[in-house]
Protein backbone atom coordinates (compact mmCIF):
# COMPACT_ATOMS: atom_id res chain seq x y z
CA UNK A 1 0.00 0.00 0.00
CA UNK A 2 1.19 3.44 -0.96
CA UNK A 3 0.46 6.89 0.46
CA UNK A 4 1.91 10.27 -0.12
CA UNK A 5 1.81 13.49 1.61
CA UNK A 6 3.34 17.16 1.90
CA UNK A 7 4.70 18.90 4.31
CA UNK A 8 3.57 21.59 6.31
CA UNK A 9 4.79 24.82 7.44
CA UNK A 10 3.00 25.83 10.67
CA UNK A 11 1.76 29.86 11.23
CA UNK A 12 0.92 29.36 14.26
CA UNK A 13 3.48 27.36 16.32
CA UNK A 14 3.56 24.17 18.04
CA UNK A 15 6.28 24.14 20.62
CA UNK A 16 6.25 22.17 23.62
CA UNK A 17 4.12 18.79 25.19
CA UNK A 18 1.73 18.57 27.94
CA UNK A 19 2.65 14.76 27.32
CA UNK A 20 5.42 13.50 25.45
CA UNK A 21 4.36 9.72 24.88
CA UNK A 22 1.00 11.11 23.48
CA UNK A 23 2.77 13.65 21.47
CA UNK A 24 -0.26 15.85 23.00
CA UNK A 25 0.57 19.63 22.76
CA UNK A 26 0.67 22.31 25.14
CA UNK A 27 0.00 25.11 22.45
CA UNK A 28 -2.61 24.71 19.51
CA UNK A 29 -1.29 25.34 16.09
CA UNK A 30 -2.43 25.93 12.75
CA UNK A 31 -0.66 25.35 9.26
CA UNK A 32 -0.29 25.50 5.27
CA UNK A 33 0.29 22.55 3.58
CA UNK A 34 2.74 22.83 1.30
CA UNK A 35 2.03 21.73 -2.53
CA UNK A 36 4.86 20.30 -4.47
CA UNK A 37 6.89 18.74 -2.07
CA UNK A 38 6.02 15.65 -0.66
CA UNK A 39 6.95 11.97 0.81
CA UNK A 40 5.81 9.11 -0.94
CA UNK A 41 5.42 6.08 1.48
CA UNK A 42 5.07 2.24 0.29
CA UNK A 43 4.18 -0.46 3.65
CA UNK A 44 4.43 -4.13 3.05
CA UNK A 45 2.83 -6.05 5.68
CA UNK A 46 4.27 -9.01 6.92
CA UNK A 47 7.70 -9.61 5.09
CA UNK A 48 10.37 -11.71 6.36
CA UNK A 49 11.97 -8.50 9.20
CA UNK A 50 11.67 -5.54 9.79
CA UNK A 51 12.91 -3.10 7.06
CA UNK A 52 13.18 0.51 6.85
CA UNK A 53 14.60 2.14 3.66
CA UNK A 54 14.33 6.09 3.82
CA UNK A 55 15.44 8.19 0.62
CA UNK A 56 17.16 4.89 -0.73
CA UNK A 57 19.19 4.14 2.38
CA UNK A 58 18.64 1.61 4.80
CA UNK A 59 18.06 3.00 8.29
CA UNK A 60 17.93 1.77 12.00
CA UNK A 61 15.58 4.32 13.44
CA UNK A 62 13.58 3.14 16.85
CA UNK A 63 10.70 5.81 16.02
CA UNK A 64 9.55 3.59 13.13
CA UNK A 65 8.62 0.13 14.42
CA UNK A 66 7.59 1.91 17.55
CA UNK A 67 4.54 3.72 15.56
CA UNK A 68 4.23 0.30 13.52
CA UNK A 69 2.91 -0.92 17.20
CA UNK A 70 0.39 1.58 17.89
CA UNK A 71 -1.53 -0.26 14.50
CA UNK A 72 -0.98 -3.78 15.81
CA UNK A 73 1.08 -4.73 19.06
CA UNK A 74 1.12 -8.32 17.42
CA UNK A 75 2.40 -7.19 14.03
CA UNK A 76 4.38 -9.39 11.79
CA UNK A 77 7.08 -7.61 10.74
CA UNK A 78 6.88 -4.76 8.02
CA UNK A 79 8.75 -3.30 5.44
CA UNK A 80 8.40 0.59 5.10
CA UNK A 81 9.70 2.18 1.63
CA UNK A 82 10.07 6.14 1.90
CA UNK A 83 11.38 8.85 -0.17
CA UNK A 84 11.38 12.45 0.07
CA UNK A 85 11.57 14.92 -2.98
CA UNK A 86 12.84 17.38 -0.59
CA UNK A 87 15.79 17.29 1.92
CA UNK A 88 15.46 14.73 5.04
CA UNK A 89 15.24 16.59 8.45
CA UNK A 90 16.33 20.19 8.27
CA UNK A 91 13.62 21.80 9.52
CA UNK A 92 11.77 21.94 6.46
CA UNK A 93 9.26 19.73 8.35
CA UNK A 94 10.49 15.85 6.51
CA UNK A 95 8.87 14.16 9.71
CA UNK A 96 5.53 15.36 9.54
CA UNK A 97 4.80 14.39 5.94
CA UNK A 98 6.56 10.91 6.33
CA UNK A 99 4.67 10.12 9.54
CA UNK A 100 1.71 11.16 7.77
CA UNK A 101 2.04 8.88 4.49
CA UNK A 102 3.15 6.24 6.82
CA UNK A 103 -0.22 6.77 9.00
CA UNK A 104 -2.16 6.00 6.05
CA UNK A 105 -0.52 3.36 3.97
CA UNK A 106 0.25 1.42 6.76
CA UNK A 107 -2.96 1.69 8.14
CA UNK A 108 -4.41 0.34 5.24
CA UNK A 109 -1.91 -2.15 4.83
CA UNK A 110 -2.74 -3.55 7.96
CA UNK A 111 -6.26 -3.88 7.05
CA UNK A 112 -7.09 -1.58 9.74
CA UNK A 113 -8.20 1.58 7.89
CA UNK A 114 -9.31 4.40 10.25
CA UNK A 115 -11.58 7.48 10.05
CA UNK A 116 -9.48 10.60 8.77
CA UNK A 117 -9.63 12.01 12.25
CA UNK A 118 -8.57 8.54 13.59
CA UNK A 119 -5.65 8.39 11.06
CA UNK A 120 -4.15 12.36 12.15
CA UNK A 121 -4.25 10.82 15.92
CA UNK A 122 -2.36 8.21 14.41
CA UNK A 123 0.43 10.59 12.63
CA UNK A 124 0.24 12.49 15.95
CA UNK A 125 2.14 9.64 17.56
CA UNK A 126 4.88 9.54 15.37
CA UNK A 127 5.51 13.40 15.30
CA UNK A 128 3.04 15.96 16.66
CA UNK A 129 2.88 18.32 13.65
CA UNK A 130 2.82 15.31 11.11
CA UNK A 131 -1.26 15.36 12.29
CA UNK A 132 -1.65 18.26 10.43
CA UNK A 133 -0.18 16.67 7.20
CA UNK A 134 -3.13 14.66 6.57
CA UNK A 135 -5.01 17.46 5.59
CA UNK A 136 -5.05 20.08 2.58
CA UNK A 137 -5.23 23.40 2.75
CA UNK A 138 -4.82 25.25 5.77
CA UNK A 139 -5.56 23.60 9.16
CA UNK A 140 -5.66 23.61 12.86
CA UNK A 141 -4.95 21.45 15.57
CA UNK A 142 -6.77 22.42 18.25
CA UNK A 143 -4.96 20.89 22.05
CA UNK A 144 -7.79 18.40 22.67
CA UNK A 145 -8.87 18.09 26.20
CA UNK A 146 -9.22 13.61 26.29
CA UNK A 147 -6.33 13.06 28.20
CA UNK A 148 -6.00 9.80 25.94
CA UNK A 149 -5.98 12.24 23.19
CA UNK A 150 -8.60 10.96 20.75
CA UNK A 151 -9.71 14.77 19.84
CA UNK A 152 -6.26 16.02 19.72
CA UNK A 153 -6.31 15.89 15.81
CA UNK A 154 -6.70 18.20 13.03
CA UNK A 155 -9.09 20.37 11.26
CA UNK A 156 -8.95 21.93 7.89
CA UNK A 157 -9.97 25.89 8.31
CA UNK A 158 -10.19 26.34 4.44
CA UNK A 159 -9.14 24.26 1.82
CA UNK A 160 -6.08 25.38 -0.45
CA UNK A 161 -8.84 26.56 -3.38
CA UNK A 162 -9.85 29.07 -0.76
CA UNK A 163 -6.81 31.24 -0.67
CA UNK A 164 -3.77 30.86 -3.12
CA UNK A 165 -1.23 32.27 -1.11
CA UNK A 166 2.87 31.49 -1.17
CA UNK A 167 5.37 30.73 0.94
CA UNK A 168 8.76 31.01 -0.77
CA UNK A 169 11.43 28.61 0.96
CA UNK A 170 15.45 29.75 1.31
CA UNK A 171 17.05 26.84 2.29
CA UNK A 172 20.27 28.15 3.82
CA UNK A 173 21.59 24.80 5.08
CA UNK A 174 20.21 21.38 3.97
CA UNK A 175 22.45 18.99 6.96
CA UNK A 176 20.48 17.33 9.78
CA UNK A 177 19.51 19.81 13.13
CA UNK A 178 21.53 20.03 15.72
CA UNK A 179 18.48 19.87 18.53
CA UNK A 180 15.90 17.48 17.64
CA UNK A 181 12.26 18.78 18.60
CA UNK A 182 11.29 16.61 21.35
CA UNK A 183 14.28 17.27 23.18
CA UNK A 184 14.29 21.25 22.36
CA UNK A 185 10.37 21.31 23.80
CA UNK A 186 10.99 19.93 26.76
CA UNK A 187 14.55 22.35 27.36
CA UNK A 188 11.92 24.93 27.13
CA UNK A 189 8.89 24.03 28.97
CA UNK A 190 11.82 23.14 31.92
CA UNK A 191 14.34 25.89 31.45
CA UNK A 192 12.75 28.85 29.89
CA UNK A 193 11.21 32.17 31.41
CA UNK A 194 9.22 32.66 29.16
CA UNK A 195 7.50 29.25 28.81
CA UNK A 196 4.13 30.31 31.04
CA UNK A 197 3.64 33.56 28.53
CA UNK A 198 4.62 31.55 25.40
CA UNK A 199 1.47 28.81 26.36
CA UNK A 200 -1.35 31.21 27.35
CA UNK A 201 -0.79 33.14 24.38
CA UNK A 202 -1.16 30.31 21.72
CA UNK A 203 -4.79 29.80 22.11
CA UNK A 204 -5.50 33.37 20.98
CA UNK A 205 -3.09 33.30 18.16
CA UNK A 206 -5.01 30.44 16.87
CA UNK A 207 -8.03 32.42 17.10
CA UNK A 208 -6.81 35.33 15.29
CA UNK A 209 -4.83 33.33 11.86
CA UNK A 210 -8.08 31.78 11.58
CA UNK A 211 -9.92 34.47 11.82
CA UNK A 212 -7.28 36.11 9.27
CA UNK A 213 -7.66 33.35 6.93
CA UNK A 214 -11.62 33.22 6.90
CA UNK A 215 -11.24 37.10 5.75
CA UNK A 216 -8.14 36.61 3.55
CA UNK A 217 -6.38 39.62 5.03
CA UNK A 218 -2.75 38.99 4.41
CA UNK A 219 -1.47 41.42 6.62
CA UNK A 220 -2.92 40.54 9.83
CA UNK A 221 -2.36 36.60 9.13
CA UNK A 222 1.57 37.34 8.19
CA UNK A 223 1.80 39.84 11.76
CA UNK A 224 0.32 36.77 13.86
CA UNK A 225 2.30 34.31 11.93
CA UNK A 226 6.00 36.37 12.29
CA UNK A 227 4.85 37.33 16.11
CA UNK A 228 4.29 33.34 16.89
CA UNK A 229 7.87 32.01 14.94
CA UNK A 230 9.64 35.47 16.78
CA UNK A 231 7.97 34.01 20.46
CA UNK A 232 8.82 30.46 19.95
CA UNK A 233 12.62 31.42 18.83
CA UNK A 234 12.45 33.63 21.71
CA UNK A 235 11.56 30.49 23.94
CA UNK A 236 14.12 27.95 22.59
CA UNK A 237 16.94 31.56 22.77
CA UNK A 238 16.27 32.04 26.80
CA UNK A 239 16.64 27.74 27.03
CA UNK A 240 19.35 26.85 28.70
CA UNK A 241 21.66 25.97 27.43
CA UNK A 242 20.16 27.80 24.57
CA UNK A 243 18.61 27.03 21.38
CA UNK A 244 19.94 28.34 18.69
CA UNK A 245 18.78 26.65 15.20
CA UNK A 246 19.92 30.33 13.24
CA UNK A 247 22.99 31.22 11.12
CA UNK A 248 24.05 34.24 9.98
CA UNK A 249 22.32 33.39 6.80
CA UNK A 250 19.14 33.28 8.82
CA UNK A 251 19.57 36.61 10.11
CA UNK A 252 20.16 37.98 6.71
CA UNK A 253 17.33 36.69 5.17
CA UNK A 254 15.06 38.44 8.10
CA UNK A 255 16.28 41.81 7.54
CA UNK A 256 15.81 41.34 3.70
CA UNK A 257 12.07 40.56 4.95
CA UNK A 258 11.83 43.50 6.60
CA UNK A 259 13.36 45.36 3.76
CA UNK A 260 10.75 44.42 1.24
CA UNK A 261 8.04 45.56 3.33
CA UNK A 262 9.42 48.84 3.97
CA UNK A 263 9.26 49.36 0.55
CA UNK A 264 5.40 48.09 0.68
CA UNK A 265 6.35 44.26 -0.30
CA UNK A 266 3.61 42.35 1.30
CA UNK A 267 6.32 39.56 2.80
CA UNK A 268 6.37 37.77 6.10
CA UNK A 269 8.96 35.24 7.67
CA UNK A 270 8.67 32.04 9.96
CA UNK A 271 11.27 29.41 11.16
CA UNK A 272 11.05 26.28 12.52
CA UNK A 273 13.60 24.31 14.49
CA UNK A 274 16.40 25.18 11.96
CA UNK A 275 17.96 27.97 9.93
CA UNK A 276 15.59 28.01 6.71
CA UNK A 277 13.22 30.96 6.50
CA UNK A 278 10.09 30.72 5.14
CA UNK A 279 8.12 33.51 3.53
CA UNK A 280 4.82 33.80 3.35
CA UNK A 281 3.41 36.57 0.53
CA UNK A 282 0.21 36.85 -2.17
CA UNK A 283 1.20 34.61 -5.55
CA UNK A 284 2.16 38.11 -7.42
CA UNK A 285 5.16 38.99 -5.33
CA UNK A 286 6.60 35.57 -5.05
CA UNK A 287 9.17 35.79 -7.63
CA UNK A 288 10.29 38.95 -7.01
CA UNK A 289 10.42 37.84 -3.36
CA UNK A 290 12.17 34.99 -4.54
CA UNK A 291 15.21 37.11 -6.13
CA UNK A 292 15.58 38.94 -2.98
CA UNK A 293 16.39 36.20 -0.90
CA UNK A 294 18.17 34.31 -3.55
CA UNK A 295 21.17 36.28 -2.72
CA UNK A 296 21.46 34.45 0.85
CA UNK A 297 20.18 31.08 0.57
CA UNK A 298 21.71 27.44 -1.10
CA UNK A 299 18.18 27.43 -2.96
CA UNK A 300 15.16 28.66 -2.92
CA UNK A 301 11.55 27.03 -3.67
CA UNK A 302 8.18 28.43 -4.27
CA UNK A 303 5.28 26.63 -3.07
CA UNK A 304 1.04 27.08 -2.98
CA UNK A 305 -0.71 25.52 -0.59
CA UNK A 306 -1.43 21.70 -0.80
CA UNK A 307 -3.73 18.77 -1.22
CA UNK A 308 -4.30 15.71 2.03
CA UNK A 309 -2.38 12.90 1.99
CA UNK A 310 -3.97 10.15 0.08
CA UNK A 311 -3.48 6.81 -0.96
CA UNK A 312 -1.99 5.64 -4.56
CA UNK A 313 -3.36 2.94 -5.89
O1 LIG B 1 6.37 17.55 14.93
P1 LIG B 1 7.71 17.88 15.49
O2 LIG B 1 7.95 17.17 16.75
O3 LIG B 1 8.81 17.70 14.48
O4 LIG B 1 7.69 19.44 15.89
C1 LIG B 1 7.62 20.48 14.97
C2 LIG B 1 7.87 21.78 15.62
C3 LIG B 1 8.02 23.00 14.71
O5 LIG B 1 8.27 22.63 13.37
C4 LIG B 1 9.18 23.85 15.20
C5 LIG B 1 6.76 23.88 14.75
C6 LIG B 1 5.54 23.34 14.05
O6 LIG B 1 4.44 23.66 14.52
O7 LIG B 1 5.66 22.64 13.04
Amino acid sequence: MTAIAHPNIALVKYWGKRDVARNLPAVPSLSMTLGGWRTRTTVTWGVQRDRFLLDGVVRDDPRVGRFLDHIDADRPPVEVVSDNDFPTGAGLASSASGFAALALAASHAAGRPRSPEATSVLARLGSGSACRSLLGGYVAWPLGTDPEGSDSHAIQIAPASHWDLRMVVAVVDAGPKATGSTEGMERSRRTSPLWSSWVADGPGEVAEASSAIEARDLERLGTVMERSTFRMHATMHTSTPPLLYWLSATVALLHEVFALRARGIGAWATMDAGPQVKVLCEAADAPRIESALAPHALETHVHGPGGPARLQR
